[in-house]
């Protein structure tokens, strides 16, 4: 991978200039997502049916070709059946809805680019409740057919994410239903907390995994959620000690680097075209934010060539991960084979990096057609 990746074009790169390394995660960042919180959502998660942890994969072959220490790949795709980190997020978030407020003539609905629309309507079906899944028209017929075998409607409307958001949220309004959001903005944060704090049940399990922490970790973002949850479990354990955090977003849709240039929430506008279909978001999940924008050393871009060549380099290794979800291991690729990155990382042989790997062939064609093998064939 090394050298084809040194071909590339330079990635956009940007060292967090509103970084405090020394900052401690104090109550304000606590009031967002804590550890005692994600205990509890472990606690509960850990109950459902069918649980168990994700493995955490070592790629050695990997490593060496990047000329790393170690590789870590906590691979989500067999997550619940759903084959994404997802699962653990929408699906809790419903949970605590229902607990709080009882399921009678309880509909919940979101806007998603699939995986998360998944979850939410796999939590509806568990808790008796109705979903209303509204996608955009980028969002492929296999990823609303998954979400319908669960039992939501699902509702096609806008050409990008953000105009299904909108769509839903509109729709809610009229029809009193509650919405599933995964992402916040100012008013509505209590549901996207749950949801996040879901989400770092993969940190607890690493964790156990791997009690010893990483040196780096590697994660995507789309409106951060999952980037916030994982770094806010790091940064409240190891405070200044914890690893070296880079957030990996598509070039198309790279509110998070933006919003780090700006030095505050930036919306990024076009039609965030890129086959990391779960990454294309137009702007921040304002509580992710609050968490990465003291907290996350870096953010950097890859283009869909270097997550598709991530999928392929993974199967080689017999392991199924998908376009949005290889997309932190894309930009490993991509920051260790380049000497000025490298260094601006203290990325070295020594180095153990940790990659989320947030989904796996969420959806069977595209991953057919990127990888050239089914993922049952990947796998066998
Ligand atoms: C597979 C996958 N990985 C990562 C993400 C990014 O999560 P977030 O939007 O919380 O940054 C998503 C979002 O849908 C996703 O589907």
């Amino acid at each position: 991978m090394t050298s084809q990746a040194s071909a590339l074009p330079a990635t956009d790169f940007l060292s967090n200039p509103s970084l405090d390394r020394s900052a401690a995660y104090g109550d304000d960042l606590r009031s967002i997502l804590s550890l005692a919180a994600g205990r509890v959502a472990h606690q509960a998660i850990s109950a459902w049916d069918g649980y168990a942890p994700t493995p955490l994969r070592d790629l050695a072959a990997l490593a060496d070709r990047l000329d790393l220490g170690k590789v870590l790949y906590k691979d989500e795709g067999l997550r619940f059946g759903l084959n994404s980190f997802k699962a653990l997020g929408g699906a809790y978030a419903v949970d605590r809805l229902v607990a709080a407020r009882g399921v009678q003539g309880l509909t919940v609905a979101c806007a998603t680019d699939g995986n998360h629309g998944r979850s939410v309507a796999w939590g509806a079906r568990r808790a008796g409740a109705k979903a209303v899944i509204y996608i955009h028209e980028g969002v492929t017929e296999g990823r609303a057919e998954a979400i319908r075998s669960y039992g939501a409607t699902v509702v096609r409307e806008g050409r990008t994410y953000d105009d299904s958001v909108r769509a839903c949220s509109e729709a809610a309004a009229r029809n009193g239903w509650q919405i599933v959001s995964d992402t916040s903005w100012p008013g509505y944060e209590d549901v996207p907390k749950d949801v996040m704090q879901g989400y770092s049940v993969m940190a607890i399990e690493v964790q156990a995994q791997q009690p010893a922490a990483p040196t780096h970790v590697f994660v995507q973002g789309g409106v951060g959620g999952l980037a916030a949850a994982v770094l806010s479990d790091t940064w409240e354990r190891l405070g200044a000690q914890r690893p070296i955090f880079v957030v990996v977003e598509p070039e198309t849709a790279a509110c998070l680097i933006e919003s780090a240039r700006a030095r505050a929430v930036t919306a990024v506008g076009g039609d965030l075209d890129t086959i990391m279909a779960g990454l294309a978001c137009g702007g921040p999940s304002i509580l992710a934010w609050r968490i990465l924008q003291p907290g996350a050393d870096a953010f950097m871009t890859i283009r869909d060539s270097d997550a598709a060549e991530a999928m392929r380099q993974l199967a080689a290794l017999g392991v199924v991960g998908g376009e949005s979800g290889v997309a932190g291991l894309a930009g490993l690729a991509k920051a260790a084979a380049d000497p000025a990155l490298r260094a601006a990382l203290k990325l070295d042989s020594a180095s153990v990096v940790l990659c989320y790997g947030t989904e796996g062939a969420t959806d069977a064609e595209v991953y057919r057609g990127i990888v050239g093998r089914t993922a049952e064939e990947v796998r066998r």
